[in-house]
């Protein structure tokens, strides 16, 4: 494996692997598989294409949408991550909006916040590539009570079998950084929005993910591999200034939440959890490795000297 990447030794006696030069000779054990690893026309090595699971939920099976589920209900429960929500809602001034799309609703978190609002009186359709996430979101909402208001099917973000100029507010809660297209879906979600709507974009600027081990440069290279294997589209937050623009909204507010735990993880701890189940599925990074790497983290956590951070952002917009 050593050699694999030799071969692609770019000058002197170095090579370049995730981003950082080695030593030839440097006895060091990729945490990648490195006949995965493709080549760019550069010659440099690049992460390979990532089967980011939350983008093909339509073709996992029940076990590991299962592991989705659970982590989803978590997160979406924990204040820290309940508290971005109610804010964006609050200032999209939710509760006046009589029609609300939920784009990639997954099992309806954010749905059935919107429905639980006491000032809320609308009605919501969420949407979700997965039969299987659509069917938990209604069990759910009966469970919570809430199913009057909210209606689940299935379907594309990126071509809405819904009439132009026909919802008042969309919400897009952690959907953005695992679309094929993200473009497309900014167009059509102009397209669905009446002329005085708002929409939210929702999602962790992935990039700045981040879980500290031991080993400072094994902690970088393993949140690349992470990274990689969890997210289609790390960085789209940061071309969302850019998107929003082209695609006909104008900004209203940006509003940063930082989720950084530091000694002892809770919030991290049930999404390095599910990381477990999940990212050997993207062919990054083995079940060994990553099951490996949790042990780490997680005995970072028990020995109080942890460190796990992400920075997410919420973008409200309305068309021009
Ligand atoms: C990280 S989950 C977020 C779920 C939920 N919004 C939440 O925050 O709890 C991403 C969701 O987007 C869905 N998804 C991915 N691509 C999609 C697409 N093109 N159209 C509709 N849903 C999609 C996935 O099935 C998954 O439920």
């Amino acid at each position: 494996m050593i050699e694999k990447f030799c071969g692609t030794m770019l000058r002197d006696d170095r090579r370049f692997a995730l981003g950082v030069w080695l030593p030839c000779d440097a006895s060091w054990t990729s945490p990648l598989n490195a006949a995965t690893i493709p080549h760019r026309a550069d010659g440099v090595r690049s992460m390979p294409p990532a089967i980011d699971p939350f983008r093909i939920t339509d073709k996992l099976e029940p076990s590991a949408l299962d592991v989705m589920i659970d982590r989803l209900e978590v997160r979406g429960h924990h204040p820290y991550f309940a508290k971005p929500l109610s804010e964006y809602l609050d200032r999209m001034e939710i509760d006046r909006r009589s029609t609300v799309l939920d784009l990639g609703c997954g099992t309806g978190i954010a749905a059935r916040a919107i429905a639980a609002r006491p000032g809320f009186e609308g009605t919501i359709l969420g949407i979700d590539r997965s039969d299987y996430l659509v069917q938990a979101a209604r069990r759910f909402a009966d469970d919570e009570k809430v199913g009057g208001r909210v209606r689940f099917e299935r379907g594309d973000s990126h071509a809405l079998g819904l009439g132009s100029a026909s919802i008042d507010a969309v919400v897009a809660h952690t959907l953005f950084s695992h679309l094929d297209d993200p473009a497309k879906v900014l167009t059509e979600m102009r397209r669905v929005l009446r002329s005085d709507g708002v929409i939210a974009i929702f999602d962790g600027d992935c990039a700045s993910l981040t879980f500290e081990l031991a080993d400072a440069e094994r902690s970088r290279r393993m949140d690349d591999a992470i990274i990689a294997s969890l997210v289609t589209n790390p960085r789209i937050l940061r071309q969302m200034p850019r998107l929003l623009k082209d695609a006909g909204f104008v900004v209203d507010a940006i509003m940063p939440t930082i989720i950084t735990e530091i000694g002892t993880a809770d919030y991290w701890k049930s999404a390095i959890e599910s990381f477990a189940k999940l990212a050997p599925k993207a062919g990054i990074l083995s079940e060994a490795e990553t099951t490996a790497w949790v042990g780490e983290v997680l005995d970072a956590s028990a020995n109080g000297v942890f460190f796990g951070s992400s920075v997410y952002y919420a973008y409200i917009a309305h068309a021009v």
